[in-house]
Order: structure tokens, then C-alpha cells, then sequence
């Protein structure tokens, strides 16, 4: 994919997609292609015993009914494969909706029909629901120990033991997942929707035992992922696969039902919190017990514990976590991973503590600031999150809150803060900048566009390198033959392919300089009769992949503030955002425009985990309750305030890459939750700790509570 001359104030994309010229996954329909549809089972435990395909074979259009007899045995996978016991692999069902056949069709329609033929026979068993599975240590997860909680949690003046449950929740972007598979003989081009398709390379040739050199990957669009599309799930595969059999390509994009089950979600997470403190509120050990569901067979962990290990300095910290087995598809992370779910528990935490010593909760914050990583002593590597505190207060009038007025018609306002933080993930990425004779400039990357704008944020870093105007620049991008950059997920593409991109420019740079000519870059290309100057850059990190510093001498997270006003109305336990004012420090701004967007998604996102957001396992048949959208409540343009005021901190982060910037896309969705369930209690006096805060949640705790907090 690739655009030509615009101005840096408009996205890169946006006219592609305005007028429709921008082509996902589903739009592709090669020469000769059928379309596929997943036969689910329909219990959520128990035995497959047959599949009967006649009448789905009969069905005008089906091509074929693929059972686990007709699928070969793939080849060995791993990680990042989200799911390594594959559907079809035994007669083991191990959640409802498990792909037990495959429909092709020679139309979607006709394919859904031949669907609605096909006969499944199973022995249902007892299904492992939320809360009743079998619990274990997280697998390959090792407890964190600093100092000595118990002691602590033994001597403190203080001991709070909370716990906090958050829903599983579906990422269900615009977009569901699917893939476009064609065979060239032993060579395989996919056009998927997916957040790095890097590494489906490797996943799909393992599984058909190809080189990776015949995989291709094509995805320049992804209509949103929320992380639902960082791994490779298996009807990526088993698409690849069926187009093998029928010898002819074959298009499986997921309905909207099969979307609950074929790939991740956010798993159902209990956390505990133990905190000892002093009577100032000065901590002495934070303690953090997560688990999260997975599925029967296969692992993920969501590390939320590792929040208490970087945000407050402590001197006792001891992280565990758990697993729970149900009888679920296999969860995996949703947009800010680890500290989304860890601050929810631990900010909430220290907001309960604020209120039990009698200390203002940002006080309380100030005065446990972590000067250095408290878990090993590391300087951070930037840290503007005092700055960010002050900012925030100031713009939203926090230290005066209680003065002004506390009602306002039927609405109790309520005002809540807390702390925003993600670790840095950092991902090694190649790119390629061509500088051309007629002085216009080609950025070659093979990172997605994912909504974020990483190609403005692209062009505007080559142009700067290379002191262009960012009009000559032009970005190709969506596709495995190009260099192969890090994925589009976990807030680390402008970091990464960005780094990568100016250090291709930076060669460029170094080229044109050793050509000596001091004019304008097309007329040096002219003087010295090239046709050309191509630089390579890399963006490397130790290992191969860097988690918050691990492999330097810094110690790496993004920081903020996030302050909220909420009404509640006690009547009815409604919720309203009034207004919200973030303020946040993560190195350099790339583009302000597409990181305010950023920010002001990831407070929006955090109301609607907040109050609203919840899938719920059905507890008799296992299965997910609702598998459509209906009556799925997500917060819409008339929930949100025109009030979101987001900010940043001035800074450059010299350590995290060659830009100055950190990861910021989903910075901004951590912290709200709690913020917003401190609002609440601020305003009606209710705790609510098991996420949504939802009407009854807070009508019941009203109606239990006699007397409002501070009298008011
Ligand atoms: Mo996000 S869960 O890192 O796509």
C-alpha cells in the first residue's frame, strides 16, 4: 500500500479509507476462491462422536465439509501461535463454538447454509465454569519476592485486604478476524487480518512445514484488534489449510459469533491486593494476587502483578499469580495488557488507603513516588510522572474539588484520580528509506495500519531526518516482502518501526553527505548520476524482544495522571463521565494529533471497562452467554463528555530508541477504572470493586449505606 503527497497535518490513510480504496483482508478474492464458514460444537465439555456432513455436502454451492479425517496433522507449533493444541487435533471438546468441521462453499451465503446442514453428535459432560475450575500456579510465571511482606503486613499500623474482580470482555473490533489463503504450488500468500504479520511467517510455515521464505503475508489495513490479532489463532491456519485440500483459495473471515470463540479475549481476573502501610500512609508491602481464567488446554497469563512491582517505592513485595481451567476458548491480551487489569487492583487499592489513613489520594501518591524502579533499584529511564500529578491537579481543580458544588439536579458528583502506567515493550524491526532523483523519498516498512496513524508519525520522522518536506515522502507498507519491522501491538510500533525508520534515514543521510554536495538532495542524486540512495536502519534490543527495560541499565515505563468527575444518580445508580483531565509522560510526541487520539481512546475505553463492558460464561451450558452485539453496551458518542482533557508531559526519552519517544496508545486506558470507581465512592459512598460498576451495583450499595460520605 502506499500515498502519495499530503500534508503532515492529515493522517497518511485517511483519504484510503474515506473513499474506500483501502482493501482488509475480506476484500481480496483471488482467482477460483470459496469461502469457508467453522462448524462449532454445540456443548461446551465433553466428546465429539461423529459429524454428519450429507446434507451439508448436498447444500447448492458447498464444495465440501472438512472434518478432522480430512485435515493433515500440522507440524510443530509454538508461540506465537496463540493456540497449540489445534481444534480437530483429538475428540476432546473443550469449549462450545470448538471448530469440529469446515464448510466451502462457493458463497458465503451458501457455505452458511451448508453450515446449518451439517449435523454435529456429541457426549456432553459436565462443563468447568468461571470460579468453580481448577486452580493452579500460573504456568513458566515466577513469584517476584522483595524484602519481606509478611514481616511487614505483621508490623504495619495499617493492613488493608482487597480484592477486585474484573469480566472477561470480547474485543470484538469493526473487523473480525479472517484470512485470505492461496497456494502458488508449495508457495502460500495471505492476505489476514492481523496485528503483526511478521510473525505468521513463521507459525504457518512450521505448521506446513514450508520455508519461510514461501510465506507471504499481506495486511496494509486491520479494522482494529485491540490485541485480538497479535497472535496467530487457528482459523488462520486451518484456512491455509483447507485452500491446500481444495486446491483452490479460500477465504475464512469469522463471523460475528464465531468471534467470541475462534479468537481471544480478556480473561475473568481476580486480583487481591494486601497493602501494609504506616499510619501517614507511608507503605511498608504491597502484595498482589492475580488469576486469570485460561482454557483446559492451553496457557495464558495475564501478569497484572507486575504493576506492584514498579509503581510505589516500597521495600517488601512478593507477586503471585494463578490460573483458573474452564471450560472457555483460550483467552489472550487486550489493549494495555498487564497494567490494565494490575493498576485497576492496586490503584483502587491505594485509593482505599487514601481514605482510610485521611490522606488526599494524591498525597498519598506523592508521598510513595518511586525515585527509582522499586523492584531492582534501576533509574528509570525518563519519568515525568511528578510533573504529570501537578499538571493534572491544576487543569482539573483537584485540591478544590470539595468546594465546589457537590450535587447538581439529581446527580451526586463524585471526583476520582489515580495513576496511569504500561511497561515498554520494544521490538527489533528492519526498514528501508529510499531517497530517489526527483528528490521524493520512499519509506519501506512492513508494519500495519491499525487506526493508530504509525504512518504519519512515519513520514514525519523521515522528513525530519532527513529535512524534507513531509509532502516528498512516501510510505509502502502491509506486506511481508517488505522489510520485516515489529508487530503493531503493545504501544511499541512508533518506538520500534519508528527507531528503524530514522536509522534507515540516518544512512541515507550519511550517504548524501559522502557525496559531498551541499545542495538540495535531488540535485546531489543528479551531480553524482545516481539513481538513488537506499539506507537500511535497524531498530535491535537485546534478546530479541525487551519487556520495560529488561536488557538495559533503565528501568522503562510510560507514566500519567488521569483525574475524573462523575455524577451518580442515586436514584437509579446511574453513571455519567462529566469530564476527565489526563495528563501524560512518555518521552517525545511524535505527532500530537494522533497521540491526543490515542489518549482520548484510551480514557473512553477505560469508561466502558469501567461501567459498562462485561461478557459473562453462561454458568449451566458453559458457554459464552450472548454470542452477537445485541444489547452489548459499549460507551457511544452521547456517554462521553466533549471535557476529555489530555495533555502531555515535554519530554525525550534518550534510552528507549533513536526518537526520543515510548510506547503511548494504551497508556491512556489505565488508571480510569479506578479513578472512576473512587468518583463513585467519592459521590454516593459505594465500593464497588467487581467491574462494570453497573445500576444495581451502586442502587444496592445506596440503599445499604446510611449516610453519604463527609456528611454530604
Ligand atoms: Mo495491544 S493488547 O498490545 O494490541
Amino acid at each position: 500500500m502506499t500515498t502519495t503527497h499530503r500534508p503532515i497535518d492529515q493522517r497518511v490513510e485517511a483519504p484510503l479509507k474515506l473513499t474506500g480504496a483501502a482493501r482488509y483482508a475480506a476484500d481480496h478474492a483471488p482467482e477460483g476462491v470459496l469461502h469457508a464458514v467453522l462448524v462449532g460444537a454445540p456443548v461446551a465439555a465433553g466428546r465429539l462422536t461423529g459429524v454428519d456432513t450429507a446434507d451439508g455436502r448436498a447444500t447448492p454451492g458447498v464444495t465440501a465439509v472438512l472434518t478432522a479425517a480430512d485435515l493433515p496433522s500440522f507440524g510443530t507449533l509454538t508461540a506465537p501461535a496463540a493456540v497449540l493444541t489445534m481444534p480437530f487435533s483429538d475428540d476432546v471438546i473443550r469449549y462450545e463454538g470448538q471448530p469440529v468441521a469446515i464448510v466451502l462453499a462457493e458463497s458465503v451465503a451458501a457455505a452458511e447454509a451448508g453450515r446449518a446442514a451439517v449435523v454435529v453428535h456429541c457426549d456432553a459432560a459436565e462443563p468447568a465454569v468461571l470460579g468453580a475450575g481448577a486452580r493452579e500456579p500460573a504456568p513458566g510465571v515466577e513469584e517476584f519476592v522483595l524484602g519481606d511482606v509478611d514481616r511487614a503486613l505483621a508490623e504495619a499500623d495499617l493492613r488493608l485486604d482487597l480484592t477486585y474482580v474484573q469480566p472477561p470482555r470480547h474485543h470484538h473490533a469493526m473487523e473480525t478476524s479472517g484470512t485470505v489463503a492461496r497456494w502458488d504450488g508449495d508457495r502460500l500468500t495471505v492476505w489476514d487480518s492481523v496485528q503483526a504479520g511478521g510473525t505468521v511467517v513463521g507459525v504457518l510455515a512450521g505448521a506446513f512445514g514450508i520455508d519461510e521464505q514461501d510465506v507471504r503475508v499481506i495486511c496494509p489495513h486491520t479494522g482494529g484488534g485491540f490485541g485480538s490479532k497479535g497472535f496467530i489463532w487457528p482459523h488462520e491456519i486451518l484456512a491455509a489449510a483447507a485452500a491446500r485440500i481444495a486446491g483452490r483459495p479460500v477465504s475464512l473471515h469469522l463471523r460475528r459469533s464465531d468471534q467470541f470463540t475462534a479468537v481471544g479475549y480478556q480473561p475473568w481476573i481476580s486480583q487481591t491486593i494486601r497493602l501494609a502501610a504506616s499510619a501517614d500512609g507511608t507503605l511498608q508491602g504491597i502484595e498482589h494476587t492475580v488469576v486469570n481464567n485460561t482454557a483446559l488446554a492451553d496457557d495464558f497469563v495475564e501478569p497484572a502483578a507486575i504493576a506492584s512491582t514498579a509503581m510505589y517505592a516500597v521495600p517488601a513485595i512478593r507477586t503471585r499469580q494463578f490460573v483458573e481451567r474452564v471450560s472457555l476458548n483460550l483467552p489472550t491480551p487486550m489493549r494495555a495488557p498487564v497494567e490494565g487489569p494490575g493498576m485497576w487492583a492496586l490503584e483502587s487499592a491505594m485509593n482505599e488507603l487514601a481514605d482510610a489513613v485521611g490522606v488526599d489520594p494524591l498525597d498519598l501518591r506523592l508521598a510513595n513516588h518511586a525515585d527509582v524502579c522499586p523492584s531492582d533499584g534501576r533509574p528509570w529511564s525518563g519519568k515525568g510522572l511528578r510533573e504529570a500529578y501537578e499538571e493534572g491537579a491544576r487543569r482539573y481543580g483537584w485540591r478544590d474539588r470539595h468546594s465546589r458544588p457537590g450535587t447538581d439536579g439529581p446527580w451526586r458528583i463524585g471526583h476520582g484520580m489515580a495513576t496511569c502506567s504500561m511497561g515498554s515493550f520494544r521490538f527489533p524491526g528492519h526498514a528501508r528509506v529510499r531517497l530517489r532523483a526527483d528528490g521524493s523519498v520512499a519509506v519501506e516498512a512492513g508494519v500495519h495500519d491499525i487506526g493508530s496513524g504509525v504512518q504519519t508519525a512515519l513520514t514525519q520522522i523521515v522528513a525530519d531526518e532527513l529535512g524534507v518536506d513531509p509532502a516528498v515522502v512516501d510510505v509502502y507498507w502491509g506486506d511481508t516482502d517488505l522489510p520485516r519491522t515489529g508487530p503493531t501491538y503493545g504501544s511499541s510500533t512508533t518506538v520500534g518501526t519508528g527507531s528503524a525508520v530514522a536509522a534507515a534515514a540516518r544512512d541515507v543521510g550519511k550517504q548524501l553527505a559522502a557525496l559531498g554536495v551541499d545542495v538540495d538532495p535531488a540535485e546531489a542524486l543528479a551531480r553524482a548520476g545516481v539513481d538513488a540512495l537506499v539506507g537500511e536502519g535497524d531498530f535491535t534490543v537485546r534478546n530479541g524482544f525487551d519487556m520495560d527495560g529488561a536488557s538495559t541499565p533503565w528501568a522503562m515505563r510510560t507514566w500519567g495522571a488521569i483525574f475524573v468527575e462523575v455524577g451518580v444518580d442515586p436514584d437509579f445508580g446511574l453513571l455519567r463521565l462529566r469530564r476527565a483531565v489526563g495528563v501524560y509522560s512518555a518521552g517525545r510526541i511524535v505527532n500530537p494529533t494522533t497521540a491526543r487520539a490515542q489518549m482520548t481512546g484510551g480514557i473512553i475505553f477505560g469508561w466502558g471497562k469501567a461501567t459498562m463492558e462485561e461478557s459473562d460464561q453462561e454458568p449451566v451450558h458453559g458457554r459464552w452467554l450472548a454470542k452477537n452485539l445485541s444489547n452489548v453496551a459499549v460507551p457511544v458518542n452521547a456517554d462521553i463528555p466533549a471535557d476529555l482533557d489530555v495533555s502531555f508531559v515535554d519530554e525525550y526519552d534518550e534510552h528507549a530508541g533513536l526518537i526520543g519517544a515510548k510506547g503511548i496508545g494504551e497508556l491512556g486506558a489505565t488508571g480510569v477504572d479506578a479513578a472512576v470507581a473512587a468518583a463513585v465512592h467519592d459521590a454516593v459512598g459505594v465500593r464497588v470493586r467487581d467491574l462494570p460498576i453497573l445500576p444495581w451495583k451502586v442502587f444496592e450499595g445506596v440503599s445499604s449505606c446510611d449516610t453519604a460520605p463527609d456528611g454530604r
